[in-house]
């Protein structure tokens, strides 16, 4: 099978950040989200496509410098199509069936046994799901005892909710369902395509596990501590020479000696947290440097952002280069 990966939207509510980078690589618990989702990507995977948009050329030449296990090959849009458009546009030789997964959102989810189970219940598509109680953010399906999806309503007003379970952004589709996507224009999938499709047969497939969309600061940093705990048991590893609570991520090359910290913390390529400073519950990017006997918590600091000395960060979000 060949997997399709959407990741193409403008990350509008983690801006200013995603003004220089788009949110699939900002790392959480010290792995570009992006890679988070590759690593559920069963290994033996035929191609994994990337229908790419916003910063396209960002991600070609991370990937070019970090090439993942498995071959991927990415398809960008002149402009953005939207996620039904974008299957369009990169799905041009796509297996039989196919995966499509969203790449902000977190989860351990099977695969492979979902891929099984859409063969099993036949039916043009199968839809992770899962539950939560705020249905806002989401796409919501309701199913019949069968798991079959009856309706399915994205983004509906709480009354409006046929249940509390949602599209979790992974899904296995037969290839047909790309050609009744109309061409040649933006198209939701999920609010033109997808309620088209009941009539086939579209089967829900119940992850249980922790879930999260990392489209928001909040869930950034919720996705980041769920990971944390799933990766390392709840288990705290610290810098060498640095002092307090982990789990701290050290990425390429970051140093941290003499700083304490709080738990949930990724150190990205190069950043350097300096003597008496302190951070927990954050994500400081590339080359991020904090002075001495600052603090910094609940943040998520772009690139090459500078925390002078003694300064106090508290649940912020700032983009490349700012000096705080
Ligand atoms: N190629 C391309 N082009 N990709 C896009 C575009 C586009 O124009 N717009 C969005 N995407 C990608 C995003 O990068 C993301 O990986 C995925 O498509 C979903 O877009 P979001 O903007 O994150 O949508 P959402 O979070 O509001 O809702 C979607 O995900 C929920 C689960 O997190 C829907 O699929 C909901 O039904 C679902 O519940
Ligand atoms: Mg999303």
């Amino acid at each position: 099978m060949k997997a399709l990966i959407l990741i193409g939207g403008f990350g509008t509510r983690l801006r200013p950040i995603t003004y220089s980078v788009p949110k699939q690589l900002i790392p959480l618990a010290g792995k570009p989200m992006l890679f988070h989702v590759l690593d559920l990507v069963p290994s033996d995977i035929e191609e994994v496509v990337l229908a790419t948009g916003y910063k396209a050329d960002v991600i070609d030449a991370f990937l070019r410098e970090h090439p993942p296990s498995m071959p991927v090959r990415t398809v960008p849009e002149a402009e953005p199509l939207g996620t039904g458009g974008g299957m369009r546009n990169a799905g041009d030789g796509m297996s039989d069936p196919f995966f499509l997964l969203n790449s902000d959102v977190i989860a351990r989810v099977d695969l492979r046994e979902m891929a099984r189970q859409h063969a099993a219940h036949g039916g043009v598509g199968t839809m992770g799901l899962v539950e939560v109680e705020d249905t806002r953010p989401y796409g919501v399906a309701a199913l019949d005892p069968d798991e079959r999806i009856r309706e399915f309503v994205e983004k509906p007003e709480p009354k409006d909710a046929p249940s509390h379970w949602i599209n979790a952004g992974f899904a296995v589709w037969n290839r047909e369902v790309i050609d009744r996507v109309p061409p040649g224009r933006a198209v939701s999938f999920e609010r033109e395509v997808l309620p088209g499709l009941l009539d086939h047969g579209v089967y829900g497939y119940r992850i249980s596990s922790y879930f999260d969309d990392a489209g928001t600061p909040e869930r950034l940093l919720r996705a980041q501590r769920l990971l944390f705990d799933d990766h390392r048991g709840g288990k705290g590893t610290l810098p060498i020479g640095a002092f307090g609570k982990g789990p701290v991520a050290l990425m390429a090359g970051a140093k941290a000696t003499g700083a304490s910290f709080g738990p949930y913390v990724t150190l990205g390529p190069g950043v350097v947290v300096e003597p008496g400073a302190h951070v927990e519950n954050s994500i400081l990017m590339d080359e991020v440097h904090v002075a001495r006997d600052a603090t910094v918590s609940g943040s998520i600091l772009g690139p090459k952002v500078r925390v002078g000395s003694s300064h106090r960060l508290v649940n912020q979000v700032l983009g490349e280069g700012v000096e705080a």
